[in-house]
């Protein structure tokens, strides 16, 4: 099972002299507290903003600034920092440091650092509107960008200046998962296209009113963010509104038919797809077009007819089906399905697991209030087509999400 993927990786924290410098400490936090080793690279500028103490505290090591401040017995830091980094992350970046780096120059240990390290380089550009939208400015980060260099921000706010405009640092919280991002390129489900479903889908009655179910949508979220911190490409169909993992795509909907057509679309590119989302079986045979108005005489009940709604996974079954008898490479090469169930759990779920042509179901308990819908928390037990069974204690959703991208990579390979 996988960590955050910041843990144990070596990060050079590169801070220029900006007032966005106070940010670096909370940024410089949160990467310890993800339990990343942190070098802090300051230059001149930058120590007129926030002192080296600072980061000192935050980090317990060292804080680097002078090229030529070797202790003795210590290796050159920018040879020795720039060869141990996993990555460098220069926040703020103002607009003097980006043309020093387009331009090669290495005048300070911070933009020589940035010449000798492999590492993958994030910056985040901090400056007034005027600077950013210079075509100085502009042409060195199209050449900055062409280079590999991975850009948070600039976001629209409120700057140094008083004035509003783009410019502004983006949030430490963005930069970490930038830098999440960045970071997975490298993990074991990169070049990966996976699909996954979260939320209830709405089955409209009128203008007013709709069937659905408990979920949130968590468990979905947590998949898409685990399969992106491991390097794939995610799309998310989703009912909810939660807040997207930045580089998922998302593809919102409401219904099971949106759901359907959404998931048809994009599942012919798609290696794996996981459906965690609670789609409902029904649908009002008719949408009353204005609002359903009760009877005047209240011993008057009403009732709704229903119509069976499409079959997601059955119909992803079908088409590769399809595929495979015509020849075609069949994609997704791996279908996972979960199943919420009160009752007889492992019957009901070795049902679908069948019915559906899954490759491994999540059977997922909802009668404790500690697991399935709307908590933090889930239990689930994983069937797999070739008969093998995992029971699961009750853990966060996002280890019920590593479990299941742990499997997925066992079905891929
Ligand atoms: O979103 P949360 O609040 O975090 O809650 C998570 C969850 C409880 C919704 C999730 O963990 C879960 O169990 N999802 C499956 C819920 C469900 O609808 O199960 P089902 O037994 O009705 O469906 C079985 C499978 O068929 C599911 O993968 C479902 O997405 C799929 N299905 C269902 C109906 C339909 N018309 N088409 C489908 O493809």
């Amino acid at each position: 099972m996988m960590a955050d993927i910041l843990a144990h990786k070596h990060i050079i924290l590169g801070i220029t002299g900006g007032i966005a410098a106070y940010k670096a400490a909370t940024l410089c936090s949160r990467l310890v507290q993800a339990g990343a080793t942190v070098d802090v690279v300051m230059t001149e500028a930058a120590q007129q903003f926030i002192t080296p103490l600072t980061f000192q505290a935050l980090t317990h090591r060292r804080i680097y600034h002078d090229i030529f401040d070797i202790p003795d017995g210590e290796n050159i830091p920018h040879i020795s920092l720039a060869d141990q980094a996993d990555l460098l992350i220069i926040a703020p970046a103002t607009t003097n440091t980006l043309a020093k780096l387009a331009n090669g120059l290495a005048d300070n240990l911070l933009t020589t650092i940035a010449l000798a390290t492999p590492a993958p380089i994030l910056v985040a550009p901090a400056m007034e509107t005027d600077m950013w939208q210079h075509p100085a400015t502009q042409s060195n980060m199209a050449k900055l960008e062409q280079w590999g260099v991975t850009l948070a921000g600039p976001a629209e706010g409120r700057l140094a200046s008083g004035a509003v405009g783009r410019g502004r640092m983006v949030e430490p919280e963005e930069i970490l998962d930038m830098a999440r991002l960045r970071l997975a390129q490298a993990g074991d489900l990169a070049g990966c296209n996976l699909v996954v479903t979260a939320g209830g889908t709405r089955e409209t009655i009128d203008p007013v009113r709709f069937i659905s179910n408990h979920s949130t949508g968590k468990m979905g979220y947590a998949i898409a963010h685990a399969a992106r911190d491991r390097g794939a490409k995610v799309t998310l169909i989703s009912t909810a509104s939660l807040s997207v993992p930045i580089g998922v795509a998302l593809i919102p909907v409401d219904s099971a038919q949106q759901m359907r057509d959404a998931v048809m679309d994009v599942v012919r590119l798609a290696d794996v797809l996981i459906m965690s989302a609670a789609v409902a079986d029904f649908r009002p045979a008719t949408v009353a077009e204005q609002k359903i108005k009760k009877k005047a005489d209240s011993s008057i009940g009403m009732s709704i007819d229903l119509v069976r709604t499409p079959d997601i996974l059955a119909d992803v079954a079908t088409y590769k089906n399809q595929m495979a008898q015509n020849g075609d490479v069949v994609c997704p090469k791996v279908t996972i399905g979960f199943a919420a169930e009160s009752e007889n759990l492992l019957t009901n779920a070795e049902g679908k697991l069948k019915r559906k042509n899954l490759d491994m179901i999540a059977a997922n308990n909802i009668s404790a209030s500690d697991a399935g819908f709307g908590v933090d928390t889930n239990r689930v037990t994983l069937l797999m087509a070739d008969g093998k069974k995992e029971e699961l204690p009750l853990m966060s959703k996002r280890s019920v999400a590593e479990i299941i991208l742990d499997k997925v990579m066992g079905l891929l390979h």
